[in-house]
């Protein structure tokens, strides 16, 4: 097991050409985290999920996200970045969704649920970029705090968010644009 710094140090050094999907899937999947050494970035609140940069550089920024008991992301996307993930405390739940028809007029568009798997310190995923629409969730019968970590590359400072889904329909409101996990 790795400290968040040695973690950082390893990504640095597989350089540009590198870093793609699979290559850094293993890096991921080979190298954990030791929880401890994520202790100054830890911070929840009983409002909503914490984001807190760990470190940016050009080429990928890491996240360490903070998740009570029953906190949920909206359902987004990474404006086609790559995006790593790994559970070093507690367990989420990824939901994907499938994109069944977007009017860019109107901005609305229509989801349908997908697979959804299960990511904890054993278990780290990546978003695909053939579905690269979903949602994560601390669900309430976990019944623990989680803290996950997230590497986009690159960097990004925008995605697109859809709010209020309706469970019935799938049929989604007008989407808006922020940061989100
Ligand atoms: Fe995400």
């Amino acid at each position: 097991m790795r400290t968040v710094e040695q973690f950082i140090a390893g990504l640095c050094a597989i350089g540009e050409q590198d870093f793609t999907l699979r290559r850094v899937a293993a890096y991921v999947a080979e190298n954990r985290v030791n929880p401890d050494s994520l202790t100054p970035y830890l911070f929840y609140t009983p409002t909503h999920y914490t984001r807190n940069l760990i470190y940016k550089c050009d080429l990928f920024e890491l996240l360490a996200i903070c998740w009570e008991v029953g906190q949920i992301s909206r359902i987004h996307n990474h404006q086609g970045q790559n995006c790593w993930m790994a559970v070093p405390i507690g367990r989420l739940a990824v939901q994907n969704y499938e994109l069944v028809r977007a009017d860019e007029k109107t901005r609305f568009c229509e989801l349908r649920k997908a697979d959804r798997l299960v990511m904890d310190s054993e278990h780290p995923s990546h978003v695909e970029p053939e579905m690269p629409i979903h949602a994560v969730l601390n669900l309430p019968q976990y019944g623990q705090r989680a803290t996950s970590l997230h590497l986009y590359s690159r960097p990004y400072d925008r995605c697109r968010v859809d709010s209020r889904v309706s469970e019935d329909t799938g049929i989604l409101p007008p989407c808006r644009r922020s940061p989100s996990s």
